[in-house]
């Protein structure tokens, strides 16, 4: 690549490439868990939802805790099942296409 070229980086993209994410396509929140056999630590340049580098998101710790607190305070509770297949859309960022539609039940 020469000097003063663009270079357009698709965090989609990356995140759905065999070589750097196994079975891409599966939803396996146990690729997260270190005890896993296909865990491997994400390198900076392969999980790219806070983007990188010197405009990297500030708030992206935050984020984290946030959604891990409610999630884990959520699921606590109640159980959610998905009730359709999502649809990526993707004007500036990446959104469900026909929304997130689950069923919720409460835990006994
Ligand atoms: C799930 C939640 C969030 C996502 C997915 C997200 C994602 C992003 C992305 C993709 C960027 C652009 C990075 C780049 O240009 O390479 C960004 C920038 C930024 N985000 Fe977030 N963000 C989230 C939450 C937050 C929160 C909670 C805050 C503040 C408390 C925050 C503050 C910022 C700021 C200030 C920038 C601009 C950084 C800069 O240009 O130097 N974000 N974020």
């Amino acid at each position: 690549m020469r000097a003063g070229s663009r270079l357009a980086i698709s965090p989609y993209v990356t995140h759905r490439m065999p070589e750097v994410w196994p079975g891409p396509e599966r939803f396996r929140p146990g690729r997260w868990d270190p005890q896993e056999s296909l865990h491997r630590p994400a390198a900076p340049s392969a999980f790219l939802p806070f983007g990188g580098g010197r405009h990297r998101c500030v708030g992206a710790p935050f984020a984290t805790a946030e959604l891990k607190t409610i999630l884990a305070e959520l699921l606590r509770s109640v159980d959610l099942r998905l009730l359709t297949d999502v649809a990526p859309a993707s004007i500036i960022v990446m959104r469900p296409r026909r929304g997130l539609p689950v069923a919720v039940r409460r835990r006994t």
